[in-house]
């Protein structure tokens, strides 16, 4: 092995630091591969918005003119939901156990966040643009949803509950 004193100070490298320099490209690159197989192996991918919708007019026009749910038989349901501040729209969801609840979900004002607790519902809620989740409940109970997003004064008052009966 060479030594420093036989280099040009400028193509020396010290040893720790070559292992820390190979390291952290190992690192990085398993990060990106592992990034790579959960999104095209898995199919992990961030949700894209459902569709888009006018803030300012979805209360006189559209399914959200009428917050809540639809029953479309068969234990299949939807629920149209609201975030405004500071609220939700409608704040209790009844269905019976075994149904499949497809949630779409959109803000009048500010962004909020939806958050179902027991469920793997967790979601921005950006003004104009619509979300959507489908999440079966088995087992009865309540599931609580809040805002996890800050959106003012009133923010830790927007709750809501699904009960599965
Ligand atoms: Cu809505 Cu916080």
């Amino acid at each position: 092995m060479t030594t420093p004193h036989e280099m040009h100070p400028d193509e020396w490298i010290d040893p720790y630091e070559k292992i820390m320099m190979v390291l952290g490209v190992l690192m990085l690159t398993g990060m990106m591969g592992t990034l790579l197989v959960a999104a095209f192996a898995f199919g992990i991918q961030v949700p894209s918005p459902e569709k888009q919708v006018n803030p300012n007019t979805i209360s006189e026009q559209g399914p959200f003119s009428e917050p809540g749910l639809r029953d479309l038989g068969g234990g299949k349901y939807e629920a149209y939901i609201i975030g405004q501040i500071w609220f939700w729209n409608p704040r209790e969801i009844r269905v019976p156990a075994g149904s499949t609840v497809t949630f779409f979900i959109t803000s009048k004002d500010v962004q909020h966040g939806f958050l179902l607790w027991h469920k793997n519902l967790n979601a921005q809620i950006v003004p104009g643009q619509v979300s959507k989740y489908t999440i079966t409940f088995d087992e009865p109970g309540e599931y609580p949803y809040l805002c996890h997003e800050y959106c003012g004064i009133g923010h830790h008052t927007m709750s809501g509950v699904v009960i599965v009966e």
